[in-house]
């Protein structure tokens, strides 16, 4: 067993932890990060699979995520514009793939109308919301106990336009059923983007990829951080005192520091043994937040074949088993990539099939959107994050009903000399890459004020 003493120990070397690292260093302490996973990155992994290279978690960057976009500008990566020239496809209540351009998928007048009123309703509601303090809100108490889906229901009881409001926070976002999570929750999810129209736009929140992939975010901060990067060392106990600081010991390496950045999902901390026992409202709380569950699906073509049908690869669909789908073209890749996504119980139901089954039952779905040839992919693949035992779901874990209102002031607020960082309690990019980054500026700071007073 190695041991070490340094300013800070950092547990989890996902884009949260790295930050985190990286500007505790630039500030002029000592760092150690330690990781589970024999890789950096967490929730961030480009692959290659089969000769494709696949982004098998987090890949898109929006116009708002202003954290991200510096970081990605700051380490030198190009990105590029989703491919989206061409008409969308809409699958409603008929099952018929409907073609339609601009943002308004083809509904009934009726439909539509009810869509955009309730929109404009959610909208108002949104723009009162500070995404890092939505509990403060007047009616956080009201908003935070009454499901998404009721509340859906209370506005209107045209099936159809509840489907389509209902599923960007939803089957989209929070990638858990709609009655288990509270309509303050999803206006959070919505206020994170800057509104929900924001959100429910596909152009505005998947705009733009790294060429090369996502995960080069977290590999170069980890270059920068060289030796103080330890693989391999899932994090077993963290004892902790007030005035000693903190003693984390991993597998092959036990770290002496004054301080700890917790990086990792809020459902792992029960991984680690805490000696203490963290105080009683941490014990309470954490257990009121559980991870959403979505599975993203790849199939790589030889050509992008839908583009030459004048499809932009854009589908979606409340009905469908993949209830959206996009054209996921590496930058400069000749082969065409479809991305689609099952989510929560549909994703559970799916995962009680054979594989065989599950891939022609996901591939069924895609072919309703683009066509028969959708059918025959020539790389298929699956990201399971519900089966990684360092993330444990995806795409991030939010509160359930009620407890928003009540535990989210003191989700980051440091116990000790233990600070908490994770996208899963941003802000301002919320569940996203940009609010992992953040989160690890915020803590860094935190930790860095407490050494300068
Ligand atoms: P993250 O979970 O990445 O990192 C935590 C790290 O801690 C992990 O490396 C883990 O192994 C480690 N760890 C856990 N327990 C430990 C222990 N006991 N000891 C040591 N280490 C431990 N976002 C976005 O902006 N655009 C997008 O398109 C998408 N799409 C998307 C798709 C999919 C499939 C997923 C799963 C996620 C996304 N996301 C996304 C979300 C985004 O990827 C995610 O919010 C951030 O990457 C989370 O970064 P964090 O650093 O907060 O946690």
């Amino acid at each position: 067993m190695t041991e070490i003493t340094r300013d800070v120990v950092v547990i989890g070397a996902g884009a949260a932890g790295l930050t985190a690292a990286n500007q505790l260093k630039k500030a002029g302490l000592s760092v150690a990060v330690l990781e589970a996973r024999d890789r950096v990155g967490g929730r961030l992994w480009t692959d290659t699979i089969e000769g494709a290279m696949l982004e098998i978690g987090g890949q898109w960057v929006s116009p708002d995520q202003d954290a991200l976009k510096e970081t990605i500008a700051e380490l030198g990566l190009e990105t590029f514009d989703r491919y989206r020239d061409g008409d969308s496809v809409y699958i409603g209540p008929d099952g018929i793939a409907h073609r339609y351009t601009g943002e308004m998928f083809p509904v009934s007048a009726e439909t539509e109308k009810t869509i955009a009123e309730v929109t404009a309703r959610l909208d108002a509601m949104v723009a009162e919301i500070d995404p890092d303090r939505p509990w403060a809100h007047p009616q956080a108490a009201q908003w935070d106990t009454v499901s998404w889906d009721a509340w859906l229901r209370e506005q209107t009881d045209d099936d159809e336009a509840i489907r389509n409001l209902a599923f960007p926070t939803g089957s989209a976002m929070l990638t858990k059923p709609t009655h288990s999570f509270s309509l303050l929750q999803s206006l959070l999810m919505a206020a994170s983007a800057g509104s929900y129209t924001n959100l429910v736009d596909a152009d505005f929140i998947l705009d733009k990829r790294v060429v090369g992939g996502l995960q080069q975010v977290p590999l170069l901060l980890a270059e920068r951080l060289g030796d103080d990067v330890f693989l391999g060392q899932p994090v077993r106990t963290l004892e902790y005192s007030e005035g000693e600081g903190v003693v984390a010991v991993a597998d092959g390496v036990t770290v002496r520091a004054r301080h700890a950045i917790l990086a990792l999902a809020p459902v792992l901390y029960n991984r680690i043994s805490f000696v203490p026992p963290l105080p009683r409202l941490q014990h309470q709380m954490h257990q009121h937040i559980s991870m959403g569950f979505v599975i993203k699906v790849h199939a790589v073509y030889e050509t992008p074949f839908w583009r030459e049908k004048g499809l932009s690869g854009t589908a979606f669909s409340p009905y469908e088993l993949s209830h959206e789908a996009y054209d996921n073209t590496n930058h400069g890749d000749e082969r065409g990539t479809l991305v689609g996504f099952v989510s929560d119980r549909t994703a559970d139901d799916l995962f009680r099939l054979s594989a065989e089954e599950r891939k022609e039952r996901i591939l069924e779905s895609l072919s309703h959107y683009y066509g028969p040839e959708a059918k025959d992919p020539v790389v298929y693949y699956e990201s399971d994050w519900g089966s990684e035992e360092w993330t444990r779901g995806a795409y991030a874990a939010s509160f359930d009903l009620g407890g928003l209102h009540r535990y989210g002031a003191d989700l980051r607020t440091p116990v000790g000399p233990i600070h908490f960082a994770c996208s899963d309690m941003a802000g301002a990019g919320y569940q996203h890459v940009d609010g992992a980054i953040r989160m690890g500026r915020l803590a860094a700071q935190q930790i860095l004020d407490e050494v300068h007073t």
